[in-house]
């Protein structure tokens, strides 16, 4: 352990990221305890199926720190690691449960907290936070240098999509109507996926939901220059199993959680009966998953999510997500999807001319609802804060509906220099995306809302493109987001607006499925590609 960390720590210490020297500030073990109770929404504490961590955030260390029961740093899935549940750890959990059950919430995922058993030592703290970089690390360096946009590369690069039977994909579609009590989601999967257009920001604008992510992907893969019809001739195996619509046609009605794992394993069953399955383990098969982890990854005592990705069978595959379970290697974070889906170069162009001409009225806006049943989240605070320097700051109140239509959102972003980005009910937010495609830079609060998501769309060079806060400096009072937003110089702000607009964005949206992009790679071709150019790196 002692070398471990002695070679980790001259390791990070070159790393910007996040500095290491805070580290001598370790908060001792009692303190992890209190701790605990500001945890139940503060997107720290995260338990899965047989590995436990447990993040927090102190006064004198700028960053969040994990305590993990094990670590992996190979290809190969984690299913050797394992920890005890401890009885007080369970006890916190049942009364987090009761809480949810007296406000009439269900358990926000991947919010349990545990104690006990875990904290060893401050190594054990150290390899877990380097865990979540040394990952990222791995993510990156299968980016790959091709840009093809044609079949004229597809030599060794063949993706063949399952022709699933239709109740792991179309059947979930159709149920549409009643799969959320309060809103009819048919609207919103018409056109592929994107939703009904929304002429008034211009072409290739949609009214896209968050959800959307597995149909939009598997039209865009159906499309793709390099997929084999034949299964023989094929690299990569695209699973179209829409997991996130089947959890989520779960979440808000009484059922039992057998029900809600079932049609995962028989996906699993289904794909046992797949030759292909087995070459490579799986390690070669694809899911797009357009949900966060967190709900397919339910802790025992839990009734929210299914176990789909608990599961042994899907601990090979690589599993895309809108918001990864930071120590599983083969969960990779891509973006959330926006309602922006250009079909052509000039779709983009168009739009980056138009946001480099915005005046910017506003410095500041936050687009969102506090959460009144969460007393430590930092929302109500930065609404404080916004609210009383209205001529700096616009503050849209999500809890009136004002952000229900997608317009709406996107001239705020558009006419705003900086946009607050506090974690909700999970650490990432869509609305990162949606500033980010709007060229308004985003204030980030916790590194898991998008540095340590989301490795092939983002530089690892966060300054390039947001502001970091730190949420404990905000709940502590010790920052006026507003002053401190205030104090950028001006060519700062041009700089990283610039870079949003001319290199992050056109990688951030998702095209149409009928889209000819050739000068831009859009989300969908940096991922595939990257799919490629990792499978190239696989042990056989
Ligand atoms: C779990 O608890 C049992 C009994 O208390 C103990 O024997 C075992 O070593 C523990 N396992 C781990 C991984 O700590
Ligand atoms: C494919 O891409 C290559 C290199 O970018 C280009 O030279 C070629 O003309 C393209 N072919 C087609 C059919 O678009
Ligand atoms: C599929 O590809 C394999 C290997 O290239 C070939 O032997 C086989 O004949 C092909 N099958 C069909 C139906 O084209
Ligand atoms: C859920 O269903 C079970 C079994 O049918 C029933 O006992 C329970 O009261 C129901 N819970 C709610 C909140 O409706
Ligand atoms: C830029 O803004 C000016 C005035 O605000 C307008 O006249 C011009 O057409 C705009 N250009 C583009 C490309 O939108
Ligand atoms: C936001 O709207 C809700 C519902 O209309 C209201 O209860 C709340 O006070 C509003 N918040 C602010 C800060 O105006």
């Amino acid at each position: 352990m002692t070398s471990t960390f002695s070679k980790r720590k001259t390791k990070i210490s070159k790393n910007e990221l996040f500095s290491l020297a805070k580290l001598v500030f370790l908060i001792p073990v009692t303190i992890i305890i209190f701790l605990l109770i500001f945890l139940w929404s503060s997107s720290s504490t995260i338990i899965s199926g047989n590995v436990i961590h447990l993040c927090f955030q102190s006064r004198k260390l700028n960053d969040l720190y994990c305590i993990s029961a094990g670590s992996h740093s190979n290809l190969e899935a984690s299913s050797s690691l394992s920890s005890n549940l401890t009885t007080s750890a369970t006890k916190f959990v049942d009364d987090l449960q009761q809480k949810s059950t007296r406000l009439g919430i269900p358990i926000p995922p991947g919010y349990h907290a545990f104690r006990n058993g875990m904290v060893k030592s401050d190594e054990e703290l150290l390899v877990a936070y380097n865990d979540v970089e040394d990952q990222l690390e791995m993510h990156r360096s299968w980016t790959s240098t091709i840009q093809n946009h044609n079949a004229t590369l597809c030599d060794g690069r063949g993706v063949y999509v399952y022709d699933l039977p239709t109740k792991f994909n179309k059947d979930l579609v159709s149920q549409c109507a009643d799969m959320v009590p309060w809103v009819d989601l048919c609207d919103y999967f018409s056109n592929d996926a994107m939703g009904e257009p929304v002429h008034k920001l211009g072409k290739g604008w949609y009214q896209t939901h968050q959800y959307s992510l597995e149909l939009i992907f598997h039209s865009r893969v159906m499309n793709h220059p390099c997929r084999v019809h034949n299964i023989s001739e094929a690299d990569l195996f695209y699973v179209p199993f829409y997991a996130g619509l089947d959890v989520l046609r779960w979440h808000f009605k009484n059922v039992t959680n057998v029900v809600k794992d079932s049609l995962g394993l028989e996906l699993v069953k289904w794909l046992e009966s797949q030759p292909t399955w087995f070459k490579r383990s799986g390690k070669d098969h694809i899911f797009v998953l357009g949900k966060i982890s967190w709900d397919f990854r339910r802790y025992s005592n839990s009734n929210w999510g299914s176990r789909f990705l608990e599961l042994n069978e899907m601990q090979n595959p690589v599993k895309l997500l809108i918001e990864r379970q930071p120590w599983h290697l083969n969960d990779i974070g891509i973006p959330h999807p926006t309602f922006f889906h250009p079909q052509s170069d000039n779709d983009i162009t168009t739009w980056q001319l138009k946001l480099l001409n915005e005046s910017r009225k506003s410095l500041i806006s936050f687009a969102g609802a506090a959460r009144p049943d969460a007393p430590e989240s930092i929302r109500s605070i930065l609404i404080n804060q916004c609210t009383s320097t209205s001529d700096q700051c616009t503050f849209m109140n999500c809890s009136s509906g004002s952000c229900d239509q997608p317009e709406s959102i996107i001239e705020l972003f558009i006419e705003s220099e900086f946009c607050l980005q506090p974690p909700g009910d999970s650490p990432t937010r869509k609305s990162v995306f949606d500033s980010l495609i709007s060229g308004c830079i985003p204030v980030i609060f916790d590194p898991f809302t998008a540095y340590y998501q989301y490795p092939w769309h983002l530089p690892q060079d966060y300054k390039k493109y947001s502001v970091f806060i730190d949420q404990e400096d905000v709940r502590n009072m010790k920052v006026n987001v507003v002053d401190r937003l205030m104090k950028i110089p001006a060519g700062e702000k041009q700089n990283m607006r610039r870079y949003i607009i001319y290199e992050l964005l056109p990688g951030l949206v998702y095209g149409d499925p009928k889209s000819k992009l050739e000068k831009f790679q859009d989300a969908f071709s940096i991922t595939m590609n990257n799919l490629f150019e990792r499978l190239t790196r696989l042990e056989v």
